[in-house]
């Protein structure tokens, strides 16, 4: 389009979009580039919950499947249609070991192997010359794992050091997102939307602190395995530095969603760890747990009742608790993410200062997608002292006198008080916040 239209009033006749999605970043189906890149990490494709004494039908990365435990306790996640003539074994029978289709009876094992074909002669070699597709699954604290990925380039299970805390109650669930999964897995990279729709724009969703301007300093992890920032305001006597991180290819963990800065507190961890699964290429699921222990959520707001299968304790997450018309009074997450089209254009938009977040997100997608298409063999992530995986997202809440360039001091503070986080990344789970208050304590210390 010619510029001087671009910049003129009513000029929607000019604007009127031709442009298409960026494919090789939204599109995971399978044989894609973006496909095959997610194939190489576990997603979480249900809640434990779900797994009943049906088979669960269920779509991920545009393929579709059925999920089920059989009658010896093993769950199976296999393509959904029969290899004999394509019946769809959501209709199938579970059965003491596997799955039985319900139209000529052929028995699946969880793991693909023809156990029966029964109405073919007793020495059939159908059984020797296929297995059906099937899928390796985890169950892990009330939400089902699969790997989607060669079976010969399965890594373990990524465990975090938020998944292995003492005292800790991580309360599981999934809510539908009806447009593509890179919508909602690039906002948390964006923590300016927190001052305006979770707080100026109609009321506040969580804190009135959130509507403070921040400061916010955005870093790529080691080896670009993904990225975290720091959110920086002051707050009445505190500054209060958040960091919050998004792992590649979708994992993201906000910190206390309730977090109220008017104490001291030193790195009190994450409130949420989710993953943003595709099911297809408009539509998206988070699979999530909800953390509840006695450092989070000082004043009580959260409610573990309301979290579940398409449910979270906390408003405009979901399209099903309001109407239409009170999203459109109210909007949150949902309302701001799903409308922003079956699948975001980004020719159409205009990025400023406070999208440097989604802009580097997309830029280690796309590098991490080329790599993954090149052959690059996947990197094992370090290990902290508990021979976990250590993550940085949590809240430093510490007093500093107000001074007179104070958007300065709170860019000192990001950066200071981001990088002992990321410094004291190795130590235990129980040192860490001891080492990030004696750090954070001297610097306050040293700038007096
Ligand atoms: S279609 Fe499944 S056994 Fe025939
Ligand atoms: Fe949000």
């Amino acid at each position: 389009m010619d510029r001087k239209q671009k910049k003129r009033p009513f000029n929607g006749y000019y604007r009127a979009s031709v442009a298409t999605e960026d494919a090789e970043l939204t599109h995971t189906g399978p044989g894609t580039p973006a496909g095959e890149y997610f194939r190489r990490y576990w997603q979480p494709v249900a809640m434990t919950e779900q797994v009943g004494e049906l088979p669960l039908a269920i779509e991920i990365l545009g393929e579709e499947l059925v999920l089920f435990r059989d009658l010896a306790g093993q769950l199976g996640l296999l393509h959904k249609y029969c290899s004999h003539r394509r019946a769809s074994l959501e209709y199938g029978i579970i059965s003491e070991k596997g799955i039985r289709c319900c139209y000529h009876g052929w028995l699946y094992d969880t793991d693909g192997t023809i156990l029966e074909v029964p109405g073919e002669p007793e020495n059939s070699p159908i059984p020797k010359k296929i297995c059906h597709g099937a899928y390796p699954v985890e169950e892990y604290k009330g939400l089902v794992f699969a790997w989607m990925g060669p079976p010969d380039e399965m890594p373990d299970f990524p465990l975090f050091d938020t998944l292995n805390q003492l005292n800790n109650d991580m309360v599981p669930y999934s809510i539908d997102y009806p447009c593509n999964w890179l919508q909602v897995a690039e906002n948390p990279m964006d923590p300016f939307h927190s001052v305006f729709l979770h707080t100026r724009v109609t009321r506040a969703h969580f804190n009135p602190a959130w509507g403070a301007m921040p400061v916010v300093d955005w870093h790529r992890m080691d080896g670009d395995s993904g990225i975290y920032l720091t959110n920086t305001r002051r707050w009445k006597d505190f500054i209060w530095v958040r960091t919050a991180e998004v792992y590649l290819p979708a994992i993201a963990q906000p910190p206390d969603i309730y977090q109220n800065p008017e104490t001291e507190k030193f790195f009190p961890r994450v409130g949420i760890t989710k993953w943003t699964v595709p099911v297809n290429d408009t539509s998206c699921r988070i699979i999530a747990w909800r953390h509840f222990n006695e450092t989070l959520d000082q004043d009580g707001k959260g409610d573990r009742s309301n979290v579940g299968l398409g449910k979270v304790d906390f408003v405009g997450q979901t399209g099903t608790e309001r109407s239409y018309e009170e999203g459109q009074r109210s909007p949150g997450d949902y309302e701001a993410q799903v409308s922003q089209g079956k699948i975001t254009v980004h020719a159409d938009e205009m990025l400023g200062r406070t999208d440097i977040g989604v802009a580097t997100y997309r830029q280690l997608l796309r590098s991490a997608i080329r790599a993954v298409a090149d052959g690059a063999p996947q990197q094992s992530p370090a290990l902290n002292a508990d021979g976990v995986i250590p993550t940085m997202a949590g809240d430093v809440i510490v007093a500093v006198p107000e001074a007179d360039d104070d958007v300065a001091l709170q860019r000192e503070a990001g950066r200071a008080i981001g990088q002992i986080v990321r410094d004291t990344l190795l130590l235990s789970w129980e040192q860490r916040p001891i080492e990030i208050e004696k750090r954070v304590r001297l610097w306050v210390a040293e700038r007096d």
